[in-house]
């Protein structure tokens, strides 16, 4: 992988170990004065037409209207609204001119792409972070703002906030920050800001890449913060091997206990092909420190190909729903679509479950799913669909299965169910499509299907250019893009006699 170096104002920086192709678009109106001061437009490119039905165009995940998309960045939920900003480039289809976009919905389904909600400024571009609803005016910006608090990535990458409060449209950013400070660190980025009802404040959870570890920081009114601890896995050694990104801390019930769970991003080490994905650490926090309970980690949020930044929205009660970039560090430059580049996933909610003396993160696709699902109907060879669909396909784990979904072009999209090792083999090489990256193709993405039940339930989530599987109980969850010429519209089964049933996901656009 090779370093990135880009440019602002008279200063280099570079990003390391990322691959995603810069732009480079930022235009400097002002030579720097002193130090970093340099003043920043971003010409937003012109409004290209669309209907959303470009080849390989999502139908049910949200895509831009046009241009680079990389991470989810501070989802949150406020006043029956699911607020989701991300990575995003106003000027062109490249990484670059790293500012957040914005869509709103209702449902978490149906997306309505809102004005850029944050543009660099004279500390940089304005990296991954998150948002929280400040309901008791703890930061003085008003009852119920939203805050975002991101990495403002310059000369160093800092932790900064701004504040909304017409409902997270616009944002205003706030005139002391950075809030926290950085002259020593490489990579120190994306911040995570949860409230705490056990410890009543603020906690920060943030990324120290090349480092492999995490920042804890608290705060009583998301201004002022405090260093609480580091986190780190140095025995682990399977967890140090990429860049750490993009972390989350949560809570979830385990066995009737609650567990804080902290989840890491990082960008090399991906047990299928050696890029990118999530791991996560299940444990306690003192409210300083974050002791992972013992387990054989690295454990991974799922193990398909293209999954990653997932993090969780906040102000969900006690739910945990998260989405993430479906795309992978390895290639995510070659993505071959345009006027958009990239998507998110389908979002899903997260829950803990005991599997073999193990803390399972299960993902399941959020239920809201319902709000564009049709009839189920038995599936037939020819699926007879349109624009995304769900197909069900309950299996015996007594012998091997394969299953396979295809289209009149002779792409051919193959899932093998080895029942000896309870895992899923999916066949994700070149066959599936189109591809225009070396690294893309893999024949053997292999998941756990992680039951001793002799059946189990596989949901398959199919769109335009993109294949996500889960068991039905979300015991195992694997993303992964595909190009193929159309839609896989037809379905091959060998190995044994099932009963699959199919239903339409209609259009969200
Ligand atoms: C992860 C990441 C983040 C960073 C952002 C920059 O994909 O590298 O660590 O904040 O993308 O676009």
């Amino acid at each position: 992988m090779k370093p990135i170096i880009y440019y602002l104002g008279a200063v280099a920086l570079t990003l390391a170990s990322c691959t995603k192709e810069a732009d480079t678009i930022i235009e400097v109106v002002k030579e720097p004065e002193a130090g970093l001061q340099a003043q920043l437009q971003i010409v937003p490119s012109p409004e290209i037409a669309t209907d959303y039905r470009e080849q390989w165009r999502p139908q049910i995940h949200f895509t831009p209207r046009q241009n680079w998309i990389n991470d989810p960045n501070g989802m949150v939920y406020a006043d029956g609204t699911w607020h989701l900003y991300y990575q995003y480039n106003p000027s062109g289809q490249n990484w670059g001119n790293m500012s957040w976009g914005h869509a709103t919905s209702p449902d978490l389904f149906h997306w309505t792409e809102q004005p850029v909600a944050l543009l660099p400024d004279e500390l940089g571009y304005i990296y991954s972070g998150s948002a929280v609803v400040d309901k008791n005016n703890s930061a003085g910006f008003g009852a119920g703002a939203l805050v975002a608090i991101y990495t403002a990535h310059g000369v160093n990458e800092q932790q900064c906030i701004a504040y909304s409060t017409d409902g997270g449209m616009t944002f205003t950013k706030y005139e002391g920050n950075p809030v926290i400070k950085n002259t020593s660190h490489g990579d120190y980025r994306d911040p995570k800001v949860f409230w705490s009802d056990d410890y009543g404040c603020w906690y920060m959870i943030f990324a120290l890449g090349g480092e492999h570890s995490a920042q804890i920081w608290k705060s009583d009114n998301l201004k002022e913060w405090k260093l609480c601890s580091t986190f780190s896995v140095g025995s682990y050694v399977g967890c140090n091997q990429g860049v750490w990104e993009c972390t989350d801390m949560f809570t979830l019930d385990y066995k009737g206990e609650k567990k804080y769970v902290v989840t890491v991003n990082v960008s090399g080490g991906f047990p299928n092909g050696g890029g990118s994905g999530t791991m996560y650490f299940v444990g306690s926090f003192d409210g300083r420190r974050f002791i992972a309970d013992r387990y054989s980690y690295p454990l991974w949020q799922e193990l398909g190909l293209d999954n990653y930044a997932s993090v969780t929205w906040s102000n969900t009660g006690d739910r945990r729903i998260c989405i993430g970039w479906m795309n992978n560090q390895l290639y995510s430059g070659n993505y071959p679509c345009s006027p958009w580049r990239s998507s998110m996933t389908l979002p899903r909610e997260l829950s803990l479950v005991e599997y073999e003396g193990i803390p399972l993160l299960r993902n399941v696709i959020a239920p809201e799913i319902e709000c564009i699902a049709g009839e189920w109907r038995a599936a037939s060879p020819a699926l007879g669909i349109a624009d995304a669909y769900q197909l069900e396909v309950p299996v015996s784990l007594s012998s091997d299965c394969v299953i396979t979904l295809g289209n009149a072009a002779g792409d051919e999209y193959e899932v093998k169910v080895d029942a000896t090792n309870r895992r899923l083999i999916i066949d994700r090489g070149g066959r599936t499509g189109s591809y225009s990256a070396r690294e893309f193709p893999l024949t053997n993405v292999c998941g756990s299907l992680n039951t001793t039940a002799d059946e189990v339930v596989l949901e398959f989530y199919v769109d335009q250019s993109s294949v996500e599987i889960t068991t039905a109980d979300g015991s195992l969850c694997m993303s992964t893009l595909v190009f193929p010429a159309t839609i896989y519209d037809r379905l091959n089964i060998e190995g044994q006699n099932l009963s699959p049933k199919v239903r339409d996901l209609s259009r969200i656009w």
